[in-house]
């Protein structure tokens, strides 16, 4: 009877402490201004790209009039710099005047009438990163229920200006206080990447139900290094990473870059590729008023965000590493699979790559499958288990097959 009662004491227990809010059961895809807008304040000299309603009502009507709606890109999300520099006489958050002065939630009804969800940005700690107030231990509850008021649809909470001990009890209270405001929000937590990412001071699990996804690492800038970095720190990590992500639970490597500055057409289709087979959100933090033909056509492709979206939510691993190339794998639904080849040299010539999906450890249908070559849009064949895959890889790029079975 005692151990009937604690079980069930223990299991009110880790119902009331889950998040379980049922969201996110694949990826999240949307916009955030953070990589390519940063903490840019000055409307008076760069109205178009200062942080303010007008530049995501901008992305709103951009996300819902270019075609990237329908696709699932689906959130436009603040982050940093939005706040004003104090709570008001309530104790509430509030917008900076100047550049919010319909307020929030009448951006959020913008947002929502464009059938779009909108998310926000708030710090675990005294103050944001960049320094506009942030959410402690006792505003939790306030700030949870202001934003449910407001109609956000997202919080991502960053972890600048706390510590360990104040983000290990803030975080899960957050997850517990949105749930309470009865109003679905998903919750992004920059916990992990706090604490260095990795077991023992990251607990996984424990992540897993207090978070609908989490930054674990540094942040993305504009440039293949930076790029680079962060896919090999997964690559390194995939073991203590890999089995952390499911629906509704997910690793965030950052912000696609893609349309920005920094990456060359084919180091763009790195990005998605590897995002794609990493179960990752498809945040773009790009100018969407002036995003090229080709950086719209990446990430607009159906068969990518098919791969990304699929709804088993295994994130892929890599598989192989030689001097120039990766190959990393994600088992996707019905027996079909992503597989990217990227060669990581940086010398100038496209390198051949030869292979067998044999080879690859693609063994389960004895019939062979068909092969997609999902970036350069080709159907490349019906391949059997040993027949030879000859592809030439750019340097810094990237070949992402889609495999289908043919049993
Ligand atoms: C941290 C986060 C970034 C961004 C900035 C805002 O660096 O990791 O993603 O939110 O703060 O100041």
């Amino acid at each position: 009877m005692l151990l009937f009662s604690l079980g069930i004491f223990l299991g009110l227990a880790a119902r009331a402490s889950s998040l379980d809010n049922g969201l996110l059961k694949t990826p999240p895809m949307g916009w955030v201004p953070w990589e390519r807008f940063r903490c840019n304040t000055d409307c008076k000299n760069d109205p178009n790209n200062c942080i303010s309603e007008h530049l995501i009502k901008a992305m709103a009507d951009r996300l819902a009039g270019d075609g990237w709606k329908q696709l699932g890109y689906e959130y436009v999300n603040l982050d940093d710099c939005w706040a004003a520099d104090k709570r008001d006489a309530q104790g509430r958050l509030q917008p900076n005047p100047q550049r919010f002065p319909s307020g929030i939630k009448a951006l959020a009804d913008y947002v929502h009438s464009k059938g779009l969800k909108f998310g926000i940005y708030s710090d675990m700690g005294r103050m944001t990163c960049a320094g506009y107030p942030g959410t402690t231990l006792d505003t939790i509850e306030t700030d949870a229920k202001t934003f449910a008021a407001w109609g956000v649809d997202m919080l991502k909470l960053d972890g600048c200006f706390s510590n360990s001990s104040i983000k290990a009890l803030g975080y899960p209270k957050m997850s517990v206080a949105l749930n309470k405001t009865g109003r679905p929000i998903a919750f992004s937590c920059s916990w992990p990447a706090y604490e260095g990412g990795l077991p023992p001071k990251v607990n996984y699990t424990l992540l897993g139900k207090t978070c609908n996804l989490w930054r674990n690492f540094a942040d993305i800038e504009d440039s293949w290094d930076s790029l680079f970095h962060i896919i090999e720190w997964y690559g390194k990590h995939q073991d203590t990473l890999q089995p952390a992500a499911g629906p509704g639970r997910w690793n965030d490597p950052d912000t696609l870059i893609i349309g920005d500055f920094g990456l060359s057409y084919e180091q763009s289709k790195v990005q998605v590729a590897l995002w794609a087979v990493l179960a990752a959100p498809f945040f773009m933090s790009c100018n969407l008023r002036t995003i090229s033909a080709e950086a719209r056509d990446i990430l607009q492709n159906p068969l990518l965000i098919y791969i990304n979206q699929d709804s088993l939510g295994i994130q892929g691993k890599r598989v192989t590493k030689s001097h120039y190339f990766e190959v990393w794998k994600r088992p996707l639904i019905n027996g079909q699979f992503a597989i990217a080849i990227m060669n990581n040299g940086t010398d100038g010539t496209p390198r051949p790559f030869v292979t067998t999906l044999g080879l690859l450890g693609i063994l389960d249908c004895k019939a062979g499958y068909k092969i997609y070559d999902v970036l350069d849009k080709l159907f490349m064949g019906a391949y059997k288990l040993n027949d030879t895959i000859s592809t030439k890889v750019t340097p810094t790029g990237v070949i992402l097959f889609f495999l289908r079975p043919l049993c």
